[in-house]
């Protein structure tokens, strides 16, 4: 099924929703196991209810990453592809950060498996495994970090400073409680994870909260647009405006004989901006479609559905769109594409002027 610009909008919105929702659920996860390991209980909140909780909020965490994974790969404005989801650092947008969401997942599944499988792979195996769940937090933090739209936003960076200060403090109490354990190694381990915060922390202010970490994370080029030029996020695409666009063109096969072809597409020239169009229709002999129906997006990366409406029209390699904002103002698009096909590039022109009815 094709996507509407305001179901492409709303997949964005649910990829981001959802990552942080998993964030805060991983860290309560973590929280509560390590709760769970000093063998701390009260009378009103006995040890099997930190337990049930431990488990059933980890459960929980699978089931929004389910859908943080399944609208990240639906949502066709960054390429990642099923792929993406288990073979990590393979996709071409942000590769190391989405690529460390990847390893963060693929180790919270291990982790789970062998929960569900503790009664038969002994206590002692599924404890040495268990121990990467302190690796796996970190992982996806960096991958949050890293990948997310929200991470110069203060109360979403507050938030992920929150998760970071609950689960350090978690660490330090647990090992304050170890009294079996050295207390040699306990310093050791408590100065270790301190200073895992300490960095990430520190590449945080200096890497995604600072200003053309979308370019330094591994972008694509096509997907930047005027973001970078325009720090602000204020839009350079002042109507009318004649520019030049260079992209990327996915052609996916549906079911029933339809073609979907996705463009993403960065402005340059006469206007700054990001363009998306997605087009669904019959394919024909000669190679090209007979369009059905189309969405049409245009914005910066910061906002990237600035105007959203429909493909109207589509007649060879010319593209023509109908967009508006929130405000009503609508405008046309006169868009013209040469595609090269074996490298799933393009380049063309866009015009844009004011709709007039
Ligand atoms: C344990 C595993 C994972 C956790 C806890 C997690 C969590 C997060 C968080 C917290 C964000 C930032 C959201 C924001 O800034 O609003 C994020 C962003 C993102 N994640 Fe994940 N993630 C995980 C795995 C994955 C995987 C396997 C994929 C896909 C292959 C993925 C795709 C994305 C994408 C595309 C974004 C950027 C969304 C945006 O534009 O803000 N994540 N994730």
């Amino acid at each position: 099924m094709i996507a509407t610009a305001s179901g492409a909008r709303a997949l964005w919105y649910l990829t981001r929703a959802t990552g942080l929702v998993s964030i805060l659920l991983l860290t309560a996860s973590v929280a509560l196991g390590i709760t769970e390991a000093t063998r701390w209980a009260r009378p009103h909140i006995p040890r099997f209810v930190i337990a049930a909780l431990h488990k059933n909020i980890s459960l929980l965490v699978v089931a929004f990453l389910a859908v943080h994974i399944a609208t990240a790969v639906a949502d066709n404005f960054a390429p990642i592809g099923w792929l993406d989801v288990v073979v990590p650092f393979h996709s071409p947008y942000r590769p190391l950060w989405l690529g460390l969401g990847t390893v963060a997942f693929d180790l919270l599944l291990a982790l789970i498996i062998t929960s569900l499988l503790r009664a038969r792979l002994g206590y002692r195996i599924w404890r040495a495994i268990h121990w990467i769940s302190y690796a796996c937090f970190p992982v996806a933090l960096l991958h949050g970090l890293g990948t997310g739209s929200d991470t110069r936003v203060r109360w979403s960076l507050l938030l992920t400073i929150g998760c970071l200060a609950l689960v350090l403090f978690t660490v330090w109490w647990r090992l304050w409680t170890a009294r079996g354990t050295p207390v040699v190694r306990r310093t050791w381990g408590g100065l270790g994870a301190a200073l895992v915060v300490w960095l990430i922390l520190g590449w945080t202010f200096t890497g995604p909260d600072a200003p053309g970490w979308a370019r330094r994370a591994g972008t694509p080029a096509s997907l930047i647009a005027g973001a970078s030029i325009q720090p602000t996020g204020s839009l350079n695409l002042r109507v009318p405006f004649n520019a030049r666009l260079t992209g990327t063109v996915r052609n996916h096969s549906t079911a029933g004989n339809r073609v979907t072809v996705s463009i993403s597409a960065s402005l340059s020239g006469g206007a700054l901006g990001a363009m998306r169009l997605t087009l669904e229709g019959a394919p024909l002999r000669d190679g090209g479609m007979r369009l059905g129906r189309g969405t049409a997006t245009l914005g910066t990366t910061s906002q990237p559905f600035r105007y959203t409406g429909t493909v109207v029209g589509l007649d060879g390699t010319a593209i023509r769109a109908r967009v508006h904002d929130a405000t009503g103002h609508a405008i046309t698009l006169a868009v013209s594409v040469n595609i090269d096909p074996s490298a799933g590039t393009l380049t063309g022109t866009v015009s844009a002027r004011a709709a007039t009815n």
